[in-house]
């Protein structure tokens, strides 16, 4: 059975999308099976990933509702392994219209019942908040992974976050486990004070993953291109950064099989 992570962080511009996508592009590129689904009205993976979201008429909105089946909305993108389940902005609406709805909370989960067989890995890219969307994100997920950016402020909240993710576990979703966090956006210049770092380890006492994620502006530059970073500049540091993240996720699947 699949995989499913969901990418979860409540502040904005932390580097989720980017780690959705290229995470994604390197987990295909390594044979594995792999669809990410944009639960962001913002469709920024869904551009990211090369579709023009405007010229979509069904995406993850209508999956969701029930009103289409979620294999009828996938897309390919230019990695043959990858697909896309995407946004379109009539996701703004749904949080409101989630509010009334009978198992409001387990509709992403519902709708990937049919499909979760047919992947390795299921990446779910959440906004930047912690309204039903990303609830229903992280209820459909396995594990969640969370992008932290390197700076001091952006480990505000974080305690929010896992609190949230804990009440998940609790009443909704007993499976759910948290996968760990990423560093993203690290500059060797500005380096992460040692106290910083303390106190991301008080969070995350054992599951920050190795890998970290620099500032490169080949990350920032590839998905004006609707290119991964595996195809716009497989070469630059942080391509290699997000082949490695990829490479440690991998083998964190080969410890669940032998427990
Ligand atoms: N490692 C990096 N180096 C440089 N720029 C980056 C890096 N990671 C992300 N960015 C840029 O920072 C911005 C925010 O990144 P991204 O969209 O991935 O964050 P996000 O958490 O998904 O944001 P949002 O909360 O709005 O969904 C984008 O412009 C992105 O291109
Ligand atoms: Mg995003």
């Amino acid at each position: 059975m699949g995989r499913i992570i969901s990418i979860v962080n409540q502040k904005g511009g932390v580097g989720k999308t980017t780690t959705a996508i290229n995470l994604g592009a390197y987990l295909a590129e390594a044979g594995k099976f792999v669809l990410i689904v944009d639960l962001d009205p913002q469709a920024n993976a869904t551009s990211g990933l090369g579709i023009d979201h405007r010229n979509l008429e069904q995406g993850v909105y209508q999956a969701v509702l029930g009103t289409v089946r979620i294999r009828e909305i996938v897309q390919p993108t230019a990695h043959e392994t990858l697909r896309v389940a995407p946004s379109t902005t009539a996701l703004a609406g749904l949080n409101i219209e989630l509010v009334d709805m009978n198992r409001r909370e387990y509709k992403l989960y519902d709708a990937l019942l049919e499909i979760r067989n047919d992947y390795d890995y299921i990446l779910i890219d959440c906004p930047p908040t912690l309204g039903l969307i990303t609830l229903n994100g992280i209820v459909a997920a396995d594990e969640v992974l969370i992008p932290v950016q390197a700076e001091y402020y952006a480990l505000e909240g974080l305690g929010q976050l896992l609190e949230t993710v804990h009440l998940v576990k609790e009443r909704l979703r007993p499976e759910l486990d948290v996968l760990g966090a990423v560093l993203t956006m690290y500059d060797g210049r500005t380096k992460l004070s040692d106290d910083v770092m303390q106190e991301l380890y008080k969070y995350f006492p054992n599951n920050i993953f190795r890998s970290v994620i620099p500032r490169s502006v080949r990350l920032a530059e590839a998905p004006s291109f609707g290119r991964t970073i595996v195809m716009f500049d497989g070469s630059s540091k942080g391509a290699r950064a997000y082949e490695r993240l990829a490479q440690e996720i991998l083998a964190s699947e080969m410890q669940k099989l032998i427990v």
